[in-house]
């Protein structure tokens, strides 16, 4: 199949993109290659015949119509975005441009070539969402995130997820465009941007700084591998229902304290700090991010027992083989931190 993937150059769509092409699918990665993006995600497939790499800015209708005229693929898997929640306090405008135009470009194209092909059957708009988008769980543990769960989202970035969710679900009902839609708790694992926590924590491990943890670190986050996540989207493609969502999760629930603390553990097994002492010294509490919703929990029951997918690691097993990727991988999150912002505490309002 001939697969047009959105964010090919990010964490989660590089995983899409390195798996597809293993499995002998057709990829062209479109990417505007953002201060989030990195090629070298990629470069174990680069040289494939079956990789082909176009820079388009999803905000840019026609080069977005371009694309799909030159390439007319079969299925698009939509992942392009702007994903950090704390650059959508500071600057929430990008993200209403990206998340929100940027899918209704891409959805307009997808539906004029679907129309030129005769409106087939086997083809595929595939949104790759959030749990975001569903706001914020209580405690209690026997409440998750369904299909059903009403929107609530509470951070410019979910309400910008949220808005492209409905554009989807909206452009299947009036135009009959054959979409899927997939709502994803917290990823981690390999190539993922030094900016977000669990590289965050890592880095910072390493070099002997504090580890910052937002409040007093009782938010809850269900994890999932990224390796696990792009097996899912690529189930959800193949066998998934069309106009259905699925929701994706590990069932980790995890306080962020807990998993910091657990980093710390394996940083002590693999890279013991010089003076002896424990990595979760460096723990240190900072002034909570504004709207921090307190917990995420995926109830993954639909994809499970209607499309038979599972994870492959638990979440210690794959904590474990992040931290040994950084550990082995200097160079690629050196290049990083040079950029923009990265480094910085970003989206205190
Ligand atoms: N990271 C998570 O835990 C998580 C969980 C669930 C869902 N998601 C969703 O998965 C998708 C990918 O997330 P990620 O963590 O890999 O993000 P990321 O920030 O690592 O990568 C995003 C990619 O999109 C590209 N991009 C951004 N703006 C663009 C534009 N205007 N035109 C073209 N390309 C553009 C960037 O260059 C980058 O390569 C997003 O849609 C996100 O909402 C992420």
């Amino acid at each position: 199949m001939k697969l047009l993937v959105t964010g090919g150059a990010g964490f989660i769509g590089s995983a899409v993109v390195r798996q597809a092409v293993g499995q002998g699918h057709e990829v062209i990665n479109l990417d505007a290659l953002t201060y989030a993006a990195c090629l070298e995600n990629v470069a174990p497939v680069a040289d494939s015949p079956l990789y082909a790499f176009e820079k388009v800015d999803i905000r840019d209708a026609a080069a977005v119509e371009a694309c799909f005229a030159k390439h007319e693929p079969h299925a698009v898997l939509h992942l392009a975005a702007e994903s950090h929640v704390d650059r959508s306090i500071d600057g929430p405008g990008v993200f209403i441009e990206t998340n929100v135009m940027g899918t209704y470009n891409l959805l307009q194209s997808a539906r004029a070539l679907w129309e030129r092909k005769g409106k087939s059957g086997d083809f595929r708009f595939h949104h790759v969402s959030t749990d975001e988008v569903f706001g914020s769980l209580p405690a209690d543990p026997s409440v998750k995130f369904t299909e059903d769960t009403p929107y609530d989202p509470r951070s410019p970035y979910s309400a910008s997820k949220a808005s492209s969710d409905h554009l989807v679900r909206a452009w299947h009902e009036t135009y009959g465009l054959p979409v899927l839609l997939t709502n994803c708790s917290n990823n981690y694992g390999p190539y993922h941007f030094p900016e977000k926590l669990i590289p965050v924590i890592i880095l910072n491990a390493l070099a002997g700084k504090a580890l910052p943890i937002y409040g007093d670190g009782s938010n809850v986050r269900d994890w999932l591998y990224v390796e696990d996540h792009a097996d899912a989207l690529l189930t959800v493609l193949a066998k998934g229902q069309v106009g259905r969502s699925y929701n994706i999760g590990g069932e980790n629930e995890r306080s962020n304290l807990e998993l910091v603390q657990t980093l710390c553990a394996i940083l002590d097994d693999l890279r013991p700090r010089g003076d002896g002492k424990a990595y979760a010294d460096q723990i240190t509490f900072v002034t909570d991010r504004p709207g921090h919703d307190a917990r995420y929990a995926i109830d993954p029951s639909r994809i499970r027992t209607e499309l038979a997918w599972r994870p492959s690691v638990t979440v210690e097993q794959g904590l474990k083989k992040t931290v040994q990727w950084y550990l082995d991988n200097e160079g690629w999150w050196r290049a990083l931190q040079d950029r923009d912002g990265v480094g910085q505490r970003l989206g205190t309002g």
